[in-house]
């Protein structure tokens, strides 16, 4: 029971931009780039494409499906459609693994904040080249990175703490457009450079030797980082969904969208990388790691004609991208603490920004001062990245799956997923969906996973 009527999303465009919001990150921008360059380039584009259809379409329209249903926040969204079980600790999971994720995603949030800012004064020159350099001082300096990261945090509550319609939607419409405009504007100046063709083909030339039982794990865990699936932001995003939405044609849409972006984000990258590799006679390094985008790209842009342009254009999308997301992942905790702590928005947002701040301080401290504290062999940050995107959120999907699949009675998970029969869906494609949501889906994660820590 909530004190107030809850909010919804005012528009259908508006609800996708926000979910699709969510999904384009950092996850496409700054991970989805060197994990290709690491496992094979296109032979790691088709492993992900199966993962996402075979395993994460089916969590999404799990997730969506629950939250819509449920209408609440993780927590008590499981205690309505189960109660009194204990289903709704799997909710609470899903709000802890939003708060560790939004920990560590502020940290990189806070360096495309310092990066945005350098590229608009120029300052990449000051690196006198060596980026490598200049990017391990700033992130191993005690304060600079941690105000970065209080800035990008207290950024994202600006946005929440206007409600779902103000603040969410009405920013995610805006900030996914620009980010779409500029990126196209990115990838034509990289395409446009000499040799960029050799970029363009290792994305699209799948090389089979290179899929390895490595590339299956590797293609899971960024399918689910990357779409924001099993943590709860899909399930909240959807708790505020009108229910004449169509969930299928919905996380398709979210799916196809995040997809085309991250090998958009490729084309910007890759390319450019090439390019500048082969004016320089050397060969070409993309699979640099995490410091591909704040070490290899500035290298890239300083050499470029209208590189500085090109710097900033893309420094602004890749905020806007990671701003876009971690709403989503504030909004699951805020909600929390909004229906069950019985707080206002106001003090929910605070609340988060402490914790979540405090959290991420240590996360961002974990480069420098903390950089001996390891914890499983993991320093903070690499630990909290690890355990959310390979353990919490995968056993968050499996876990939606199967209590949308089993828990659920088949009957009313068709009654929701055709909108009560309003909806003309072909009989056999909901059954499809629904054997895909009760078996392959559970299945598939869960070998991927024993396959991880057994071999
Ligand atoms: N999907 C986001 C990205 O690709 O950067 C990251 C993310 C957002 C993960 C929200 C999980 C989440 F709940």
């Amino acid at each position: 029971m909530t004190h107030k009527p809850r909010e919804t999303f005012g528009s259908r465009m508006g609800m996708l931009l926000a979910m699709a919001g969510s999904s384009i990150g950092l996850g496409n921008i700054w991970r989805f780039p060197y994990m290709m360059g690491k496992n094979g380039g296109a032979a790691f584009i088709l492993m992900y494409v199966i993962m996402l259809v075979v395993l994460c379409l089916p969590v999404m329209v799990s997730e969506y499906l629950i939250g819509r249903r449920g209408e609440s926040n993780p927590f008590s969204c499981f205690d309505r459609l189960a109660p009194g079980s204990k289903w709704r600790w799997i909710g609470f999971l899903a709000v802890l693994a939003s708060a560790f994720i939004l920990s560590f995603y502020c940290v990189v949030g806070g360096w495309s904040v310092k990066y945005l800012a350098d590229s608009c004064i120029l300052a990449f020159s000051d690196a006198q080249g060596d980026y490598a350099l200049s990017f391990g001082t700033f992130i191993s300096n005690p304060w600079k990175p941690l105000v970065y990261t209080l800035i990008f945090l207290g950024l994202t509550g600006a946005i929440i703490v206007f409600g779902v319609r103000k603040g969410i939607e009405r920013m995610s419409k805006v900030m996914i457009t620009m980010l779409f405009i500029i990126i196209v504007m990115v990838v034509i100046r990289s395409l446009t450079l000499p040799g960029a063709m050799e970029g363009v083909k290792y994305m699209f030339v799948p090389d089979f030797s290179k899929i390895a039982a490595d590339t299956c794990i590797a293609a899971m865990g960024q399918a689910f980082f990357s779409l924001s699936i099993g943590c709860g932001t899909i399930l909240t995003y959807a708790s505020y969904v009108k229910k004449e939405e169509n969930i299928l044609a919905s996380s398709a849409w979210i799916s196809f969208f995040d997809t085309m972006f991250a090998i958009i984000a490729g084309l910007a990258i890759i390319p450019a990388v090439y390019s500048i590799a082969y004016m320089n006679g050397v060969e070409p390094d993309v699979s640099a790691g995490p410091g591909l985008v704040f070490i290899t790209l500035p290298g890239v842009f300083s050499q470029m004609p209208l590189g500085n342009v090109a710097a900033i254009l893309f420094f602004l999308a890749l905020l806007l991208a990671a701003v876009t997301s971690a709403i989503s992942l504030m909004e699951v905790v805020v909600a929390f603490i909004i229906e069950e702590m019985r707080r206002s928005r106001k003090k929910a947002v605070a609340l988060c920004f402490v914790i979540c701040g405090v959290v991420g301080a240590f996360c961002s401290l974990s480069f420098g001062p903390l950089a001996g504290f390891k914890l499983f062999g993991l320093s903070l940050f690499d630990f909290f990245d690890y355990i959310t995107s390979n353990i919490m959120m995968p056993i968050g999907g499996l876990l939606l799956a199967v209590f949308a699949g089993w828990r659920l009675r088949r009957a009313n998970f068709l009654d929701e997923f055709t909108n009560s029969g309003k909806l003309r869906i072909p009989r056999w494609i909901s059954l499809t969906l629904y054997y895909l949501v009760k078996l392959v889906a559970p299945i598939g994660i869960l070998l991927i996973f024993l396959n991880t820590f057994f071999s």
